[in-house]
């Protein structure tokens, strides 16, 4: 079993953007200063980090008040199946529940219900479903 500890400060963007690039989520030709930026409109995070590496990463983006966006829940393949996405996705909620935010959100990926659903979250109902904005053509 891996040592890890979380820390609430972001990362550097050289870190998050390796992490990022074991997802295959995005283009890899994004340069650091990309994510940089795009870290910096965060409103609360997570990083764990096992022997001076960066591991996991998670991150809520929130109005404060009303809404967050749960987004960024990642942990390097090597990594995973150890809880250390538990203890981040617990540790992100707890920092909205603490700001009395109770609309906690997030998109599922292919296969992750099961892992979210033990984390408290629920699909919504079909007649009430989250969408995503789809470009025409
Ligand atoms: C989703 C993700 C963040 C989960 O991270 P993780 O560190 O593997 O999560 P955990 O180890 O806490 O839990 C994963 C599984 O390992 C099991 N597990 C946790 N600790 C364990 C332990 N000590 N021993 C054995 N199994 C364990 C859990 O039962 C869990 O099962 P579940 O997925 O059915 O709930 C990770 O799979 C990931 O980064 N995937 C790629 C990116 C991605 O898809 N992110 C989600 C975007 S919505």
């Amino acid at each position: 079993m891996t040592q890890f500890e979380l820390f609430s400060e972001l990362p550097t963007a050289d870190a998050f953007k390796a992490l990022y690039d074991t997802t295959g989520w995005g283009p890899a030709s994004r340069d650091t200063a990309f994510y940089q930026a795009a870290l910096a409109g965060s409103w609360r995070a997570r990083a764990a980090y096992a022997e001076g590496q960066l591991v996991g990463f998670v991150r809520a983006i929130s109005d404060g008040h009303l809404h967050a966006f749960i987004t960024e829940m990642i942990v390097r393949p090597e990594f995973q199946g150890q809880g250390v996405g538990a203890a981040l996705l617990g540790a992100i909620i707890a920092d909205c529940q603490a700001a009395g935010l109770d609309d906690i959100q997030l998109f599922c990926a292919k296969g992750k219900s099961a892992f979210y659903q033990r984390h408290g979250f629920v699909s919504r109902p079909d007649d009430a479903p989250g969408m995503q904005f789809k470009p025409a053509g």
